[in-house]
């Protein structure tokens, strides 16, 4: 079989979300080397903070979408190791004593445990830089793509996305929100990174040649991001109350302890699943909307994200 053949066939095989994790994993480890800076300790609190756990959901989410538009898994390292190394860094800040103040994540001591909080904050800041860098130096796609797919990521993880998010959800502990600004919330503070997640790979394609077969479908892919998004947080806020600290690896319960309106405390937990279940099907049916392309891919991470128990 051509090497273009195994790469197309990829997520049909079983076993392609573990062969995609470790692809990241090795990508994140080579540019955490090749980025080392002249901090000695900086250099292995931000290896700590970013290698050796995780889903790597954001990075499996660019791998399909990119399979699914026939793209080589080459051109799709660097979105999958930048949206990896951006979200690590939201997680060491998230943890934060200012923050949701969390001892353990991914089943170790959280970065500011370990390395102290002056050293978490500047870890954050160096993560984010190197995300950036990583979009910008990349040889694979052309460097039009790559600056849009910085601006692209500038959007999510900024004061128009996650930090938005995050800024909420600091403002808002002890308040009773409406269905509205809940959904606002989650959608800037986990459900834009997701999007974009599905964004960057689509940006390489629309500077492709595939851009005209693209037209009709885009929508799809856009509200599978934005309805997978705002699900992904929603699960969480279900397993915060239903999981365990062993099988999260950070703190279950921390959400009521913290006292945030989350899902949860908003409906209850039968009326979230419900609307899990809605936002599923939604994300299911924009799959379909993606053919002729083949979403298998992109359809199996939906089911794996509502369904899964950590
Ligand atoms: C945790 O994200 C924070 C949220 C946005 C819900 P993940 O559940 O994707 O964390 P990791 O990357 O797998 O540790
Ligand atoms: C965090 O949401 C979202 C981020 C932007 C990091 P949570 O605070 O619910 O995430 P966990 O539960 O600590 O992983
Ligand atoms: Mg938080
Ligand atoms: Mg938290
Ligand atoms: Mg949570």
């Amino acid at each position: 079989m051509s090497p273009k053949a195994v790469e197309l066939d990829f997520c049909l095989q079983p076993g392609w979300m573990n062969v995609a994790c470790a692809r990241v994993e090795h990508h994140l480890g080579e540019l955490l080397t090749q980025n080392a800076g002249s901090c000695e300790v900086l250099n292995k609190a931000m290896a700590y903070s970013v290698l050796g756990g995780g889903k790597r959901l954001r990075a499996l989410l660019v791998y399909a979408t990119g399979l699914a538009l026939g793209l080589p898994l080459k051109q799709l390292d660097a979105s999958a190791a930048s949206i990896e190394l951006m979200h690590a860094y939201s997680l060491v800040h998230d943890d934060l004593p200012a923050m949701d103040n969390d001892s353990l994540r991914r089943g170790k001591p959280t970065t500011h445990v370990v390395y102290g909080e002056a050293m978490a904050i500047l870890v954050g800041d160096a993560l984010q830089s190197l995300a950036f860098q990583v979009l910008l130096h990349q040889t694979e796609v052309n460097p039009t793509t790559a600056l849009v797919q910085a601006q692209l990521l500038c959007k999510a993880s900024g004061a128009k996305g996650m930090v938005a998010g995050q800024a909420l959800d600091c403002l808002n502990v002890g308040k009773a929100l409406s269905l509205d600004e809940l959904t606002h919330m989650h959608a800037r503070k986990t459900g834009d990174m997701i999007a974009a997640s599905v964004q960057m790979p689509v940006q390489i394609a629309l500077q492709s040649e595939l851009h005209h077969k693209l037209g009709a479908v885009l929508p799809c892919f856009d509200s599978y991001g934005q309805v997978l998004g705002v699900a992904y947080q929603l699960v969480d806020d279900v397993l915060d109350v239903e999981s365990s600290t062993d099988a999260l690896g950070k703190t279950a319960g921390k959400d009521a302890l913290n006292n945030k309106p989350t899902v949860v405390s908003m409906m209850g937990l039968d009326n979230a699943k419900d609307w899990i279940v809605k936002l599923h099907r939604q994300a299911i049916a924009a799959c379909e909307g993606m053919a002729p392309f083949e979403a298998t891919g992109l359809v199996e991470l939906a089911n794996k994200i509502i369904l899964r128990e950590s």
